[in-house]
């Protein structure tokens, strides 16, 4: 990823059934071929819409993305999905280490380290996900957390390679509530500091994400913040002009 090059990712969580996809694709496709992103854009569907939506955008400007992968590359893991299994479906990037993982599943730092890993050697670009509690950053605590996260969950085999993190604080996902313009910064410079003691100046031009509550009205003051090199949209990329909005805001 060129550092001037921003990320809109959409994730669309446990939603999205075929029919739903074929609408917000025919929006999104038609606006984009009017006008071109000036941006990455990427959508992570529910794995079982990877493939067609791989299918229904192929030779457009949209990338498509898995939620999550296993750390491991085959075996007797009922349910689990492979970071080349995504990359077969059609995937060029995967989201790792996202905070309802990381609550819901238990997912530690090692474990989504290993997973941003699997995912490099299967040839995808991780966006390796961060971000404090309401309780750790009522606690002073928001920038200690993240730099934590981002010293553990990044792996070296990162280095040099394609791929972003997203600094999603948990309080601000689905809730409608952001940290201001100055918090997004405060932390978004500690990741970038982060990152450069962990991996050295071949994590320079890796995008740093801002995720939480992004929507139209408020992504162009939130992509202007010094350091914030895209977003990782969830509820909002569910409706493709929800979604343009945000890509029409880069
Ligand atoms: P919302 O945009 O719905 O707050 O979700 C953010 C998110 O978790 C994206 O990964």
């Amino acid at each position: 990823m060129k550092q001037s090059e921003k990320l809109i990712a959409g994730n669309w969580k446990m939603n999205g059934l075929g029919a739903d996809l074929e609408g917000v694709v025919q929006d999104l496709k038609r606006e984009l071929q009017a006008e071109p992103a000036s941006c990455r854009v990427a959508i992570c569907p529910p794995a079982t819409l990877l493939s067609r939506l791989a299918d229904a955008v192929s030779g457009q400007a949209v990338e498509v993305g898995g939620q999550d992968c296993r750390a491991e590359t085959h075996g007797a893991f009922t349910g689990g999905v492979s970071a080349a299994m995504l990359k077969d479906a059609g995937a060029t990037l995967v989201i790792v280490g996202h905070s309802e993982r990381r609550q819901e599943f238990g997912e530690t730092d090692r474990l989504v380290s290993a997973k941003a890993e699997a995912a490099v050697q299967a040839g995808l670009a991780p966006i390796v996900c961060v971000g404090e509690t309401l309780e750790q950053r009522q606690a002073g605590r928001a920038v200690e957390v993240v730099r934590g996260q981002v010293m553990n969950s990044l792996p070296l085999a990162v280095a040099g390679r394609d791929f972003a993190v997203a600094y999603e604080p948990v309080w601000a996902i689905g809730t409608g509530l952001t940290p201001t313009l100055e918090q997004i910064e405060e932390v978004h410079r500690a990741v970038r500091a982060a990152m450069l003691e962990r991996l050295g100046l071949a994590s320079a031009a890796a995008p740093i994400l801002y995720g939480g509550s992004v929507k139209p009205d408020n992504a162009r003051d939130i992509l202007a913040v010094p350091e914030v090199g895209g977003a990782l949209v969830g509820g909002a990329s569910l409706k493709a002009s929800d979604f343009l909005g945000i890509i029409r805001a880069v």
